[in-house]
This record gives structure tokens, C-alpha cells and sequence, in this order.
């Protein structure tokens, strides 16, 4: 893990405070200013070094308001960082996300260098299957095709026959034209599609540990206590969390409902940095902001994105059988596109 003991003190200049005075503008509400002292300087000297090195930042919308606003040159949700990464003209994509995030980075861009700031933000999703587990599926459900959430390594990804994100796992299980799939590895999810489709969904068992804590009792309590309140929830939470809602959808869509709504009041049922991201951007409307935090998110920091620009570390790689393979998977899915 890096800590501010690794990067040498930047100080907090006039000449720091000036550059950086239009990013503390837009989050002033959230970070105290001693503590912006502090992260100034980091954002400073990353934004420098982006350039020096020739590099791109890509965030996911559940990064932290100082790492969304402050340093991303693209930000969005698994699908829209991964249609970001294929554009990418700069030869290194360090990667404000998760794991599997970087990875379909990579394996869409094999000639980029692509960088994690730490190599241990991983997903309970990813963690909840393994490459012999689909195998057996395929055993006990011959001729069945699989689809993949994205939220899995790649060795997963290259066992499917086609990948899917929140923003279209519908399109892509009725893509296929068949009466079945398998839907590997979210429970929740592969339910909640198939509440919205005539396939059948065969699920796994895998769980999103910050989604599963969500509970039917807590969105009604909500919305006891929050008159007026409109609900969003990610298809990662239960199929009965998802009926309380009001809508359903991937983190970007929520984003775009909050856009396009005049809902005043609104609860986004998901990990809670976006609820800061978004209150940032509409100061008018009041996000009611339960604390569910990703700890594998969260292990991304301004420390260690800038050690990693730095010291080019640490790298993401996938060997060249399972890419090809996993690049079948997702390139499938990118035709389908967004569906949301
Ligand atoms: P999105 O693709 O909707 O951003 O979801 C990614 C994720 O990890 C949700 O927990
Ligand atoms: Fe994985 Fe859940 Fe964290 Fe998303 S929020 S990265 S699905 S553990």
C-alpha cells in the first residue's frame, strides 16, 4: 500500500492553490480546506505528471469526488469506460477503478500500457467464481451459451461466449436468440434480468457485498423519512430492493435520470461516493446519501495514482491465449452497445 510517506511533501503554494482553485470550487462543500491543502498538491502534481508521461486517467463514477473531479479525464461506468478505453490515443490508461476494470482495458488495448495504482481493488463478484466452476456449468448445461458480467478476471471472460454490463444485460441475453443462458457469476442481477425477459437465466451465486446490504425494511424506512424521496437502485441489489425502486439501472443511467429528472429529492441505492459526485453536480437537489462504501474502490487514493504514474507501476497484464479469447467475449458485447 502506498502512503503519503512514500511521495515526498508537495507543499501548498500560492501557485498550487491558484491552479487548483477551479476543482476545489466545484467540491468545496464535501472537503474541508485543511484537508484540501493537503490534496491539492497531489492533484497538482498529477495533472503534471499526466502530461510528462502521456497518460490518461480513467474513473469510475464510485471513486472519490477529489479522484472524479480532480484528476479523470474520462469517467463512467463499466461500459463506458471500456468504449473510453478503446479511444484512448495516449500510450498509458492508469485506471481510477477496479481490477477487472483495468483488465478489460487491457485486453482491448493490448498495445497500451495499462496501470492500477493498487493491485489488491478487487470485487467480491470476481472473487465468487473460478474458470473450472464455468467449465462444469458448460458440463451440466451443454450447448447452453454463458454470459459474463463483466465483473469477473479475465480467464472467466474467456470461458463465455459473451460478456454484459449493468447498462445492457438484457439486450445482450436476448441477443443470443435462444430459450436459455447461463449468467455468470451475479445472483441478484441474472434475477432482476429475469424478471425482464422470457429467456431462462440460469444464475450463479456470486454477490456484490456492498449491494447486498441493502434491505427491503431500510428503502421503505427511506422513504418514510424522506417525503417525496425518488428512488434509484443498481441491478446488483436484490430483486426486492429493485421493486421498492423507482428506477433500475447501471451507475451511469442513474446518473443520467438525476440529469434529466426534477425529482428535488432523490436516494441513490449504490455505493455512496456517487451520491457525492452527483450532489456536486446538482447542488439544487438534495441526494440522500446512505454510507455503503466499496472497500475495493476505495483502495484507490491520490497517493498511490500518483506512485503509480511515477514509477509506471503497477502494470496489467494478461497472457495472450485467455486476451484473445476474453477479447471475443467483450468485443461481442460492444457491438450491442448501451441499452439503457
Ligand atoms: P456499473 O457498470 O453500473 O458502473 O457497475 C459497476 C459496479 O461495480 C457496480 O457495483
Ligand atoms: Fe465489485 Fe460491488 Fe465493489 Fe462494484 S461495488 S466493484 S460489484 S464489490
Amino acid at each position: 500500500m502506498t502512503t503519503t510517506k512514500d511521495i515526498e511533501r508537495i507543499e501548498y503554494t500560492p501557485q498550487v492553490a491558484a491552479a487548483t482553485a477551479h476543482i476545489y470550487d466545484k467540491i468545496c462543500d464535501l472537503v474541508p480546506e485543511a484537508e484540501w491543502r493537503l490534496q491539492a498538491p497531489l492533484i497538482h502534481e498529477i495533472l503534471r505528471l499526466k502530461q510528462e508521461v502521456g497518460a490518461v486517467i480513467l474513473a469510475h463514477n464510485y471513486q472519490v469526488p477529489q479522484i472524479f473531479y480532480g484528476i479523470a479525464d474520462f469517467q463512467g461506468d463499466s461500459l463506458g469506460l471500456a468504449q473510453a478505453a478503446m479511444d484512448v490515443e495516449e500510450d498509458t490508461i492508469v485506471f481510477c477503478g477496479v481490477h477487472f476494470m483495468a483488465e478489460t482495458a487491457r485486453i482491448l488495448n493490448p498495445e497500451k500500457r495499462v496501470l492500477i495504482p493498487d493491485l489488491d481493488a478487487g470485487c467480491s463478484l470476481s472473487e465468487s467464481i473460478t474458470a473450472e466452476d464455468v467449465r462444469l456449468m458448460k458440463e451440466r448445461y451443454p450447448g447452453v451459451p454463458v454470459v459474463t458480467y463483466v465483473n469477473t478476471p479475465a480467464n472467466i471472460k474467456a470461458e463465455s461466449d459473451i460478456c454484459c454490463t449493468s447498462a445492457n444485460a438484457k439486450a445482450v441475453v436476448e441477443s443470443l436468440g435462444v430459450d436459455r443462458v447461463i449468467f455468470l457469476p451475479d445472483e441478484y442481477l441474472a434475477r432482476n434480468v429475469q424478471k425482464e425477459t422470457d429467456v431462462e437465466v440460469i444464475a450463479w451465486k456470486g454477490r456484490c457485498i456492498v449491494h447486498e446490504q441493502f434491505t427491503v425494511d431500510e428503502i421503505r424506512g427511506y422513504r418514510r423519512q424522506f417525503p417525496g424521496l425518488v428512488i434509484l437502485a443498481h441491478p446488483e441489489c436484490s430483486p426486492e430492493v429493485c421493486t421498492e425502486a423507482d428506477f433500475v439501472g447501471s451507475t451511469t443511467s442513474m446518473v443520467r435520470y438525476v440529469d434529466d429528472s426534477d425529482a428535488q429529492r432523490i436516494l441513490l441505492v449504490t455505493e455512496c461516493s456517487m451520491s457525492d459526485n452527483v450532489q456536486e453536480a446538482h447542488p439544487d437537489k438534495e441526494m440522500v446519501r446512505p454510507c455503503t462504501l466499496c472497500p475495493h474502490m476505495k483502495k484507490i487514493t491520490l497517493e498511490n495514482t500518483l506512485a503509480s504514474l511515477r514509477l509506471g507501476r503497477y502494470e496489467v497484464d494478461v497472457p495472450a491465449d485467455v486476451r484473445q479469447r476474453a477479447h471475443q467475449a467483450l468485443a461481442r458485447m460492444l457491438e450491442i452497445g448501451r441499452d439503457d
